[in-house]
């Protein structure tokens, strides 16, 4: 039944740009048959161009269309070796700037997207254990306090899900990793604010970077894994005292905002 017979087979959320895109370009280059799933048909076009992959137009968000695309998948394909949970957006702001139908869709897509691919891809990732699944988090899953705060809960939720899940699947043989990436300069996510900012603008990160540590993750079987590493001991901070370390993380966020507003006033 598969086209692909002598190729493993990666499905890879958010796969038109970002991380999503360079993480397929890279597969594709280790020999890996790319199924690759966005919204923007024309921009999933051109990387299945370079890459050979396939695509499916598809809203992560909208239960329904991801269930229906898991079952066209299946009809092309018997197995599935690695599912590259990836497809998200920022929040852009904190809960009192942001819309509440903005909230809803940070939830519905970097949350319960997540949920949803996976779900819908249970059957095929088993057929093809041993599998891997990698979550692309962000260190805003395990640090919170700082600006942002929608787009945190939605990242911390994402993690919760894929440590539940990693648990869950470890005896279908699926294995459940996820990449806590810092900043990084992407499409969806410009990192302006750190132009003027010598030391910031060293902490953002590629989309390079973040694609090497997908294929990283798989390669040494870790569990999580920040990118880049120095973002460990802030979470192991956090998780000892969160409530100082949000409240820290708060008035630094504060100053920054303003003078982030002083600046480009
Ligand atoms: N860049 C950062 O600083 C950073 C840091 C930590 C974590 N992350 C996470 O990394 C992931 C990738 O982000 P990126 O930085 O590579 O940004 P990006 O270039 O904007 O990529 C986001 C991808 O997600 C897709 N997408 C968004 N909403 C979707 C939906 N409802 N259904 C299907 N696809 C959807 C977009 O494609 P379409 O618009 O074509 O649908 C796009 O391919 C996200 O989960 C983000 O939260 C980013």
């Amino acid at each position: 039944m598969s086209t692909t017979a002598n190729k493993r087979v990666a499905i890879v959320t958010g796969a038109s740009s970002g991380f999503g895109a360079a993480v397929a370009r890279k597969l594709a280059r280790e020999d890996w048959h790319c199924v690759l799933v966005a919204r923007r048909r024309d921009r999933l076009e051109e990387v299945a161009a370079e890459t050979g992959g396939e695509i499916e137009v598809c809203d992560v968000s909208e239960r329904d269309d991801v269930f229906a695309m898991a079952e066209r998948i299946a009809t092309r394909h018997d197995a599935v070796h690695l599912l590259v949970n990836n497809a998200g957006m920022p929040g852009r702001g904190g809960f009192l700037e942001i819309e509440p139908e903005r909230i809803e869709q940070v939830m519905n897509t970097n949350y319960l997207g997540n949920v949803w691919v996976l779900l819908a891809l249970v059957p095929l990732l088993e057929a093809g254990a041993p599998s891997h699944v990698v979550s692309i988090a962000s260190v805003a899953s395990v640090l919170a306090g700082g600006a942002g705060g929608p787009y945190t809960a939605s990242k911390h939720a994402q993690i919760v899900f894929s440590r539940s899940m990693a648990s869950e699947l470890a005896p279908k043989g699926i294995r459940v990793h996820a990449v806590k990436p810092g900043f990084a300069e992407t499409e969806g996510f410009p990192q302006d604010r750190f132009q003027n900012d010598p030391i910031g603008r060293r902490l953002v990160l590629s989309e390079d970077d973040v694609a090497d540590s997908i294929l990283r993750i798989v390669r040494r079987n870790r569990r999580e894994m920040f990118v880049p590493k120095f973002y460990a001991p802030a979470g192991m901070l956090y998780g000892v005292m969160p409530v100082t370390f949000a409240r820290v993380l708060g008035w630094f966020s504060r100053r920054r905002e303003k003078a982030y507003r002083e600046e480009s006033a």
